[in-house]
């Protein structure tokens, strides 16, 4: 009979067959699926693998923090904590198209990942978090020809110049599994319990070009919405929630001046793999409190909405 411990142990004999006496490194996102492949592995190879953050600007608030904190502290696993947000940010610069976005990203990914192989003398292997709806998803879309929803980066977009070879322990796995396993291993609940945070992370929460005023204001939104939803005791029986920032402004009246400011779109769904979702019916009061405080909290936004469209035919992402 098939358990998440024979998973784990069959998973750690196929990854010291794949990568042998090779040297790995791991990409963090802050996500679960990259952290449960990180320990797995670390558990297979010890320090033959060393794990990369990348901070790419497009994080949530204290979100880089935690990731480090994590890793260096409770296991001890070498990081290397790259602070790339000008290169990221730049590159961005005038991208407004979401697969532009994305295939932006995931090359400057690759090269910083590179660029660290390189400083540790050389790896021979790239470890990814990639589950099996990544994979799926980034092929084709169930019941109809084959077309491109989203390249999710950690699938697609690598180019073939890679040198590295791809290690990916949880293909095979779905979200709900590599909670399990997350558990198995020993994470820490608060952070096998996390929603899922896309590897382009607020890039493709900005429809249209970004700017570092918007990110600024988009991560203040988010973390007040998130905020409330913990207080309320609904964050786990939500799949994913965050903040979107509209490019529209619409004009506001605060105190007795007009405002013209952006638009901020809130999104919470429920889901058990993530390829199809539905709307999270919030009270009407949780939903008031949240725009209230917002647009108190946060200069930038005069107006508040609620996505209730679900999976399909919207996607979670806006992008
Ligand atoms: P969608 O928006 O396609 O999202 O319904 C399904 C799940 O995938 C996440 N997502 C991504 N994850 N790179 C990632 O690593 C991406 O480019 C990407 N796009 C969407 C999304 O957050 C949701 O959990």
């Amino acid at each position: 009979d098939w358990t998440m411990k024979a998973f784990r142990d069959e998973a750690i004999e196929r990854i010291r067959a794949q990568v042998g006496k090779g040297r790995v490194i791991c990409g963090l996102s802050g996500g679960v699926d990259s952290a449960v492949a990180a320990v797995l592995i670390h558990e297979a190879i010890g320090d033959q693998l060393t794990c990369v953050f990348v901070d790419h600007g497009l994080m949530r608030e204290a979100e880089a923090d935690q990731v480090v904190t994590l890793f260096r502290d409770s296991y001890n696993i070498p990081l290397v904590h790259v602070q790339a947000q000008d290169l990221f940010i730049g590159a961005l610069e005038g991208v407004s198209d979401p697969e532009v976005k994305r295939k932006t990203i995931g090359k400057l990914f690759i090269d910083v990942f590179d660029a660290e192989a390189k400083k540790i003398g050389g790896a021979d292997f790239l470890a990814q978090g990639t589950l099996y709806p990544d994979v799926i998803e980034s092929v084709s879309f169930t019941g109809g020809p084959s077309v491109t929803i989203k390249s999710h980066h950690n699938v697609g977009g690598l180019p073939e110049r890679m040198n590295m070879k791809l290690v990916e322990p949880l293909r095979e796995l779905f979200k709900d599994e590599v909670r399990v396993l997350g558990r198995e291993l020993g994470l820490p609940e608060a952070f096998v319990g996390r929603h899922p945070f896309p590897g382009p992370g607020l890039a493709i929460r900005i429809p249209g070009e970004i700017t570092r005023e918007k990110l600024d204001i988009l991560r203040k939104a988010d973390t007040v919405y998130l905020d409330e939803i913990r207080k309320a005791g609904l964050y786990d029986d939500i799949w994913q929630a965050f903040a979107v920032l509209l490019p529209v402004k619409t004009v506001g009246v605060m105190g007795d001046g007009r405002t013209y400011d952006f638009v901020c779109a809130l999104r919470a769904v429920t889901s058990v793999d993530g390829m199809t979702a539905d709307f999270y019916p919030f009270e009407m009061a949780f939903l008031g409190r949240v725009a209230t405080r917002i647009i108190n909290e946060v200069k930038g936004i005069n107006r508040v909405t609620y996505d209730i469209t679900s999976k399909p035919p919207g996607t979670i992402e806006w992008e």
